[in-house]
């Protein structure tokens, strides 16, 4: 690990001082939490994979235009990235009924819904990342209005592109987490960009064929296989990495 100084400690991640004012390393564990941390596990590999899975997501959605945290990735389990002001506010888009919208909703998971869906949490660990609306981000000041418009707006084109992206590799996105951090340049002016990380640990993906879960689902319900079921995902994306960080295909076409 880093002998760099710890800012963070979180439950899958570590972020350390970077090597430039203005950036920090982020380094991915193999450890897994579920249920807000009260299951608690390892997934061997994961961070690696991980690691991989995000930079490669991070890097198709710059090249769409999407604003992210993400600079480079240092080695296997680190990653430099731009240090944000994080916007307490996760953000949950779903295109399939599954997890807590299924159990709270009494829609059988697997239902596809009307349309994408967008939710919100407030992100307290203490108070288990309750769900809030959108009302409650702006009184409180979680975030301003425009803030807020940026957001939706970006989630919904992540959601349109990962989508495409996922499905031409034989994947369902069913729903995925994300979170946003504020940017502030030389001028001290704002943006909102894209940070955190997008990995099997915050998505629930399927496989299109046969519906298995290749996603912390796994892990959280006790099915088995959560190394392999990450593997298959960067394997498909064509990240695997087994022959070194310098072979890098692109994504795996499925018919
Ligand atoms: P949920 O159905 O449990 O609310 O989860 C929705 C999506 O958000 C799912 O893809 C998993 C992800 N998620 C996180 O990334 N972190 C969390 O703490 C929770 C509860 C869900």
């Amino acid at each position: 690990m880093s002998r760099r100084r710890q800012i963070y400690e979180g439950k899958a991640k570590v972020l350390f001082e970077g090597p430039e004012p203005g950036t920090l390393v982020q380094y991915f564990k193999d450890d897994a939490t579920a249920f807000n941390n009260q299951k608690k596990g390892t997934i061997t590999g994961k961070g690696v994979l991980n690691n991989r899975i995000s930079e490669f997501i991070m890097l198709r959605l710059a090249e769409i235009g999407i604003p992210t945290h993400f600079v480079r990735r240092l080695n296997m389990r680190e990653q430099l990235i731009r240090e944000v002001e994080i916007v307490p506010v996760e953000v949950i888009i779903r295109n399939i009924s599954a997890g807590s919208l299924a159990k709270r909703l009494g829609i059988a998971e697997g239902t596809p819904l009307p349309r994408s869906i967008v939710e919100y949490c407030y992100k307290n660990d203490e108070l288990g990342d309750p769900l809030i609306a959108e009302e409650h981000v702006t009184a409180f000041g979680w975030a301003t209005p425009p803030e807020l418009d940026e957001i939706m707006s970006m989630s919904l084109r992540i959601n349109d592109f990962l989508m495409g992206l996922f499905l031409g590799i034989g994947i369902k996105l069913v729903d995925f987490k994300l979170e946003f951090g504020r940017l502030y340049d030389d001028q001290d002016q704002v943006r909102i960009v894209l940070a955190d990380e997008i990995s099997p640990d915050n998505c629930r993906l399927w496989d299109v064929q046969t519906n298995e879960k290749m996603d912390k689902d796994r892990f959280r319900r006790d099915l088995g296989g959560e190394a392999e079921a990450y593997q298959e995902v960067a394997r498909r994306l064509g990240i695997l990495p087994e022959s070194g960080p310098h072979d890098m295909k692109g994504p795996e076409v499925m018919q």
